[in-house]
């Protein structure tokens, strides 16, 4: 029989990227990143990521195919990115993808982004339920429990700022540039956590509140530097992450107990944090609940997690009309509907 092809499209924030599937293996996972274009700004400014979108996404989408030595003719699907991102960036791939899907009379199949980021980890080993998703990236903070395949259910989330901003708000008023989650990962390695900052748990709930911690670090910097004196910048990174990722392991952890889950997947960008996969991998196992913790390819924006989840929206027929629009503050609990 032969293997269904899916082409998938991701543009929510400023990666262009194009993936194909078939059946299960993977044929290209083609990223272009627009981080350098960035990096002036000390953020992503969304009018130049639409842009750079509709430069990139020609190129990205045929130099997927040619690597993968696919033709248009052989997808049998075509998947895209609905939401949650940046208006104008979502909306270059859903163009593009809803161009192609009408050309060659093929399926479209919307995905959610942070569906996604959850499903990454499939590539590493299969989701196994109930399961506790710790999704933190730069947009979302979110603890979402699946009893079984597209089944989300939020149970906590950041009221106010995502852990993923916070990290690079302090990275940009300590300098250290654009993303900041790196330099700060880093450096917190060589430091100790002597400072003392509020936590961003919200008690007797599954919510955060991470905006607090991030101007209680912004002044202190602002007013240490006003007095004439130093931060000591590894302390201040160690201190930072301590405290924002011990809350989000201290509510998983109890998350965990309470819905009787046997796996905890990481997800989102800042997945990719050494302090936060460590303590995943010392705790978790200690309750009976197994780590899924993707390579570091699997944690920043990619299209490969789109693929993935989509192959299961296919299966599910969740398809849409070639009227589709994009959604950037779509919830996860709304996947199916678009
Ligand atoms: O998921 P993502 O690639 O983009 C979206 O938010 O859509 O996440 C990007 C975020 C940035 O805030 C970046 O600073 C953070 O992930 N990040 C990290 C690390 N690597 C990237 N945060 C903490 N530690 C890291 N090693």
């Amino acid at each position: 029989m032969k293997e269904r092809v899916i082409l998938a499209i991701e543009s929510s924030c400023d990666e262009t990227a194009v993936a194909i599937l078939r059946g299960d293996k993977l044929l290209i996972n083609a990223v272009s990143t627009q981080i350098s274009m960035h990096q002036q700004y000390g953020g992503v400014m969304p009018e130049l990521a639409s842009r750079l979108h509709t430069e990139n996404i020609v190129y990205t989408l045929d130099t997927a195919l040619k690597d993968a030595n696919i033709k248009l003719e052989e997808v049998d699907a075509f998947a895209v990115t609905r939401g949650p991102g940046l208006i104008g960036a979502l909306h270059v791939g859903l163009q593009t993808a809803k161009t192609l899907a009408l050309l060659y009379h093929k399926p479209l199949i919307p995905v959610h982004h942070l569906a996604a980021h959850i499903y990454a980890s499939e590539f590493v080993k299969p989701l196994v339920f109930p399961l506790l998703a710790i999704v933190v990236s730069g947009g979302n903070t979110e603890l979402v429990v699946m009893e079984k395949h597209l089944d989300f259910k939020t149970i906590g989330e950041t009221r106010d700022d995502a852990i993923g901003e916070c990290y690079d708000k302090i990275a940009r008023v300590l300098n250290l540039g654009y993303p900041g989650g790196i330099p700060i990962d880093r450096l917190a390695k060589t430091g100790e956590a002597t400072y003392k900052l509020p936590s961003p748990a919200l008690g007797g709930s599954y919510d955060f509140s991470f905006s607090g911690l991030k101007t209680h670090v912004i002044n202190l910097v602002n007013n240490t530097k006003q007095r004439g004196e130093e931060i000591n910048v590894p302390n201040l990174c160690a201190s930072f992450q301590k405290v924002a990722i011990d809350a989000i392991i201290k509510k998983g952890l109890k998350a965990a107990k309470e819905y009787k889950v046997k796996q905890v997947v990481i997800a989102g960008g800042v997945s990719a944090n050494s302090y936060l996969r460590s303590e995943v991998l010392a705790k978790f196992p200690k309750i009976g609940v197994d780590p899924a913790i993707p390579p570091l390819w699997c944690c920043t924006d990619q299209a490969a997690m789109i693929a993935k989840l989509a192959s299961y929206l296919y299966d599910e027929k969740v398809l849409a009309g070639y009227d589709l629009g994009v959604d950037p503050n779509w919830e996860i609990e709304d996947f199916r509907e678009f």
